[in-house]
């Protein structure tokens, strides 16, 4: 491996990763045939074929799945200590990697606006999915933190929570069930029900409060995304269990159904895989985001599960 260079290494991460040396040329604005010749030249290093060609598509090798390995943490490596230099020299500077679950990025994404501002020099990538999704990403150690509703426990990891996560019964603004109180659960075995996909936490939370009651739902159409549920909400397809914070306040199209055994206690947690060190950058926003959420638990009340029972109670959107 002597003769390898860093270069070499970095054209092999990014064939390896999109699976496509094309790909990887258009990403570091080199042409294929330059790629193509790197990575024979870091083959003749190492002495083993790192790809594979099957069909159409291209594999890693055993070799080149550990060298892939390796690169990652070459680069996390080289990444932290560019992080270090620039904190040394005053700045707070590098690329944060944030992978969410879907319910966050309505929150998330609009406590980044203001870290932006405080840090300039802070590159984000924001992964929004689901926590099937989130846990794969976790298991390859992809982002630097997680943000998630349910701790995995077959994996070791590290967690904080930092804000309620309620889940509420959603229906159309003029559902004859919007002005009820205390609806027994059983009753919603007559509404047509909108489900999220297999692999959401939602569903999981939601599933498992059903189970628990025997309540047997009538699922008329899974939908993979809150926000398209709450399109067919407010169309009049049926209703469903979302997170709470999916409602934006100015949102006059749902009521919230005071259904026994609602809202659903979840959390948020910000997660990472116990033995991953936090970079500078990442340790910066998670301490920036702990103040985010105390700021805006002080001033809205919105995380106190009670008072969201309390809201949930008196919410008239009309
Ligand atoms: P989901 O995330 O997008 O997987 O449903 C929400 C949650 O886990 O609470």
């Amino acid at each position: 491996m002597n003769q390898a260079t860093l270069h070499q290494l970095k054209v092999f991460e990014a064939a390896a990763r999109h699976s496509s040396f094309t790909r990887a040329a258009e990403e570091l604005f080199l042409t294929q045939p330059t790629v193509s010749m790197q990575i024979k030249q870091l083959t003749k290093s190492v002495g083993l074929p790192l790809f594979e060609q099957v069909g159409k598509r291209l594999f890693l090798t055993e070799a080149g799945r550990e060298l892939f390995a390796t690169c990652r943490q070459i680069f996390e490596t080289i990444a932290q200590f560019e992080m270090t230099v620039a904190d040394l020299k005053g700045l707070k500077q590098g690329q944060l990697r944030l992978a969410v679950i879907t319910t966050a990025k309505y929150f998330i994404p609009r406590l980044l606006g203001p870290f932006c501002q405080l840090y300039p020099g802070i590159e984000i990538s924001l992964q929004v999915t689901n926590h099937e999704r989130i846990l794969e990403r976790m298991s390859n150690n992809m982002d630097d933190l997680y943000i998630m509703s349910q701790v995995p426990d077959h994996l070791d990891v590290s967690y904080q929570p930092f804000l309620d996560n309620p889940l509420v019964v959603f229906a159309p603004v003029n559902h004859p069930l919007a002005k009820e109180k205390n609806i027994s659960i059983q009753r919603l075995t007559n509404e047509p029900f909108i489900m999220r996909e297999p692999g959401s936490g939602t569903r999981q939370a939601v599933q498992q409060l059903f189970e628990e009651h025997g309540v047997k739902v009538k699922v008329k159409l899974e939908l993979g995304s809150n926000e398209a549920i709450k399109q067919a909400i407010a169309g009049g397809l049926g209703i469903s269990v979302l997170s709470r914070h999916t409602l934006m306040p100015d949102s006059t199209e749902f009521s919230i159904l005071d259904v026994e055994h609602f809202p659903i206690q979840r959390t948020w947690y910000m997660v990472h895989p116990s033995g991953k060190q936090l970079s500078i950058v990442a340790r910066t926003y998670y301490e920036y985001l702990l103040e985010a959420a105390k700021k805006f638990v002080k001033e809205t009340g919105y995380s106190k599960l009670e008072k969201v029972k309390d809201e949930v109670e008196n919410l008239e959107i009309s």
